[in-house]
């Protein structure tokens, strides 16, 4: 693949939940070239079999490829679980970073003892999920909130609706009520709720995202083979499967530039 410093580098996600991973990106590598595909005619990956969300990776990875970048975010838990591995066995010498849940940093936070976490039910439901909470949560409880139609909502763009603020409460009420005092945010599209979140929540309770950390993992791997940019200014191409004219409204609401946005019609 590219051994180019200042090749792109392609984050993917089901739609515009990435979007979080790739403005933590920016803020630490501020000279990288960022490509990014929303796969928002397809979504939510959170509710489609793991075979599907497969089949997309591949064909995401390979535009990428097409394209000349030089690693790949998997800027989505829900894809990571059904594809991470899958990717890593095609793309054996292809940086490829993905997200985990927030279960470590969570585990090792908490007072309480109570973890909860929200994240699509195919996250929840996966074997790697359930690794990872017999490896890092064996001494802590946690509990576990699957969120069917959050992102849908997400996706329009509006982060104060009445019904998103409904549906959101009806997903943290439990965890509050179980004494929950930290939260993972286990999908990629929910740190765009945390204004929402802190007027739902007591201040004490922490909310925990892996974007940040995501973004650091990527800059490792880039200096470990010599492929961090070497001076340009940042340029940023999106793509989206779904509504253009939608995608073009919500861009400049959820990352700061308001970029090109092109079809992604495979
Ligand atoms: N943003 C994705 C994640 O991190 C999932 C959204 C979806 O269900 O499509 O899990």
């Amino acid at each position: 693949m590219a051994r180019d410093n200042d090749a792109p580098i392609g984050v993917f996600d089901s739609g515009v939940g990435g979007l979080s991973v790739l403005s933590e990106i920016n803020q630490l590598l501020p000279r990288e070239s960022l490509l990014y595909v929303a796969d928002c005619g397809h979504i939510p990956y959170g509710e489609k079999s793991p075979e599907f969300i497969r089949e997309r990776c591949v064909i995401v990875a390979e535009f990428f490829r097409a394209q000349g970048a030089k690693a790949l975010v998997l800027a989505c838990n829900t894809a990571t679980v059904a594809a991470a591995a899958d990717l890593r066995e095609r793309y054996p010498d292809w940086p490829i970073v993905c997200m985990e849940p927030a279960v470590k940093p969570a585990a090792a936070a908490t007072r309480s003892g109570v973890v909860g976490v929200l994240a699509t039910t195919g996250t929840l439901q996966s074997a790697k999920f359930a690794a990872l909470l017999d490896r890092f949560a064996a001494d802590v409880q946690v509990v576990t909130q699957p969120c069917p139609g959050l992102v849908e909502l997400i996706e329009t763009g509006d982060l104060a609706s009445p019904a998103l603020r409904q549906l959101l409460k009806g997903y943290v009420d439990p965890l509050l009520e179980a004494g929950c005092d930290t939260i993972v945010l286990g999908c990629t599209h929910y740190p765009f709720l945390k204004p929402l979140l802190r007027e739902m929540i007591p201040a004490s309770i922490s909310l925990i995202d892996t974007g940040a950390a995501v973004a650091r993992q990527l800059q490792r791997l880039l200096s470990q083979q010599d492929l961090l940019a070497s001076g340009h200014p940042l340029t940023a191409q999106f793509w989206t499967s779904g509504d253009l004219e939608n995608f073009r409204n919500i861009l400049p609401v959820l990352w700061k530039y308001s970029d090109s946005v092109r079809s992604f019609g495979l």
